[in-house]
This record gives structure tokens, sequence and C-alpha cells, in this order.
């Protein structure tokens, strides 16, 4: 990994997502500051939408490229109306689906609030109102739009607790609010409402249920026609250190074993480690352990972590695009 740039923030502060915690965080974007808070489907590093000069921190915090877009996160349908318009495929899912693990792809409205560093120079937004509580009490404090990335170094495995976040990104910015781990475990789901619907991302909402809703197949771009439209889905991306190895049938000395479901596998007695996604092979499960459980066996310093097949049905989607990018060559 490439070394980041050093940042100026003195210390991270670590805080209780209770009443003062949420006001010091609303506080502190209102001041241009970088603030982790939980969501639903991971921590996101949350800064003020309508800040460049925040914005520009962020990426630098993260790493993250410039021409890589944010998602804006916002408290109800009504904030959302201010940034984005709405077609008739963009109110059925929001309907659906908000508050929750859904984000939208919509034209800007003429006086959208959204910096254009944070679109990345395109004329749509993204945008999502999450199911959090906190999330929701921190969007409601502020009251704006924030965009949020995923709170972690670019490229690293997606945090689904306040000491993933520590971990990554202490000394990077200003405050973190502990909310526990989050219920989803994987990030939202991205429809672009363009003349098709299109998948441009699979996450928290399976794909199967936005296409009940909707009534028609969702469009899915191919790997190169989705480069420009959704630049966050590199190649290599939710990257352990260790290789990762997927659709295991057997495991290699040495190797650490994510598994799943109830079957073993050979040579699983002398793993480096195992974690189970879900004994039960419950597909919810496995999605809210799979970032945590990739950050654990990375610990473990093993040549690789071998992952056993996982079905691709439901949130299995989700969960097999991310093990993918996790394989992909760096
Ligand atoms: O669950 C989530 O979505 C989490 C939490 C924190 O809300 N956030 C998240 O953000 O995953 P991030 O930055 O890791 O992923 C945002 C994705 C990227 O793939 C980006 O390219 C895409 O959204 N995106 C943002 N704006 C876009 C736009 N105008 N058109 C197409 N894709 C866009
Ligand atoms: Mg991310």
């Amino acid at each position: 990994m490439t070394p980041l740039p050093e940042t100026t923030v003195p210390e991270t502060r670590l805080l209780p997502a209770d009443p003062a915690g949420i006001d010091a965080a609303a506080a502190t974007l209102a001041r241009g500051g970088l603030v982790a808070f939980p969501t639903e489907t991971v921590y996101g590093l949350g800064a003020d939408a309508a800040n460049a000069g925040a914005i520009a921190r962020l990426y630098a915090a993260k790493g993250r490229p410039a021409f890589n877009p944010l998602i804006a996160h916002v408290a109800d349908l009504a904030a959302a109306r201010r940034i984005g318009r709405f077609d008739a495929t963009a109110e059925k899912l929001a309907a659906a689906f908000w508050p929750g693990p859904l984000t939208l792809v919509l034209p800007k409205t003429a006086d959208c609030a959204v910096a254009e560093l944070a679109t990345a120079g395109l004329d749509t937004v993204a945008i999502r109102v999450p199911a959090h509580p906190i999330a929701h009490a921190l969007l409601a404090a502020f009251g704006g739009p924030v965009v949020a990335p995923s709170a972690n170094i670019s490229g690293h495995v997606s945090p689904t607790t306040a000491a993933h976040v520590q971990a990554d990104l202490t000394g990077r910015i200003d405050l973190i609010l502990d909310g526990g781990p989050v219920h989803v475990g994987v990030e939202s789901t991205i429809v672009g409402c363009f003349d098709r619907p299109t998948l441009l991302r699979p996450g928290g909402v399976p794909s199967e249920a936005i296409e009940a809703v909707l009534g028609e197949r969702l469009a899915r771009p191919s790997a190169e026609a989705a480069a420009p439209s959704a630049p966050g889905m590199l190649a290599s991306h939710y990257a352990p250190r260790a290789a990762v190895r997927l659709e295991a049938t057997s495991l290699a000395p040495g190797e650490a074993l994510l598994a799943f479901g109830s079957q073993t596998l050979h040579g699983a007695d002398r793993a480096a480690a195992v974690l189970n996604l879900s004994p039960t092979g419950d597909l919810a499960e496995a999605a809210t352990h799979l970032f945590g459980y990739l950050r654990a066996l990375d610990a473990k310093d093993a040549r690789a972590i071998a992952v056993m097949a996982i079905p691709h049905e439901g949130l299995g989607e989700a969960i097999n695009d991310r093990l993918r990018r996790a394989a992909a060559p760096r």
C-alpha cells in the first residue's frame, strides 16, 4: 500500500453514541471536521456534503482517489428530494426500502447542496437514508446532507465496529461515535435510476427484492461500462493483506479458513485459523460477519485466506462481490 499523506488531526476522540456524543458529532461536522458513525450496513466516515474543504480532508484521510464519488446521507425523503430528482422508479424504491441499505443515483436538483468534489463532477448524486437510529439522530441534529464513504483506508476491508475504524483511522479523523457492531455488514445496494434501472453495486438489499418491487429486471452494466459511473467498483477492494483464495474445496498447509455452512473441508484440522461465517448457512448472518472475520483471519499472518463457496442468491450476491474484490490481483 502506498504511504498516506500526513494529516493534521491532533487527537481522534471516541465517544459513546449518547445524546452528548451525537451533539458533539454534529458540531464537529458543522466545523468541517470528520466523524465516523455507525449505519446499519458499515461504519461511515462523515463530512458536511456542502463543505469542499471538509470533503478534501475526507479524501486525504482515507487515501481515496478523488475521482471516486461519495454517497450523500440524509435523514428522510424530504431532505433527499432537495438534492436529487425522483422519477417513478426512484419513488417506488424509496417508498419500499427507505430508510434502509439502498442508495439511489439520481440527477442532481438545480440547487443541490452537495459539493462538486463529492460527486466527482458528475451531474448525478448518490443518496441514501440510513435506517440506523444513531445515523438518523446525527443527520437530524446536523440538519444537512452528510457524505460518508466506509470509514476505512481506501481499498481496505470495510469497518463493522468502532474498533475497526480506530485501527484504520486513529490520528486521521476527529471523532468516532461508538454504536456497537452493525446489523447488515455489507454496504448498501446501489441502483442507478437511468433510462433503465441499473444495479451499480450489489449490497444489503437483495437485487431480487428490488426487482420484485419494480416488476422488471435490473440492468447490470459490464465491468468496463460500470467504471465511469461507479468508480468505487475497482477490481481490487475490500482487501486484507493476506492473499484470498475463493471456492476452496480443500485447505493447503499454512492457510486460514473462512468457512460457510456445516460441511468440513479436507485439511481444515491443520488450518492456521478457522472462522465460520454461518454454521447454519444463513446468508444474513454471514454478511454481518464477513468483514470482521476477514480482518480477524488477516491478523493470523496466514499464507492465504481460503474461502468456501457461498450461494449467490439473496445477500450472497453482495457477499460474493466483496469476496471477488478481496481476491482480485492487487
Ligand atoms: O452502505 C454504504 O453505502 C456505506 C455507508 C457508510 O453508507 N457507504 C459506502 O460508501 O459504501 P463508499 O464510498 O464506500 O461507496 C460509494 C459508492 C462507490 O462505488 C461510488 O463510486 C458510488 O457509490 N457512487 C457515488 N456517487 C455515484 C454516482 N453519482 N454515480 C455512480 N456511482 C456513484
Ligand atoms: Mg468503501
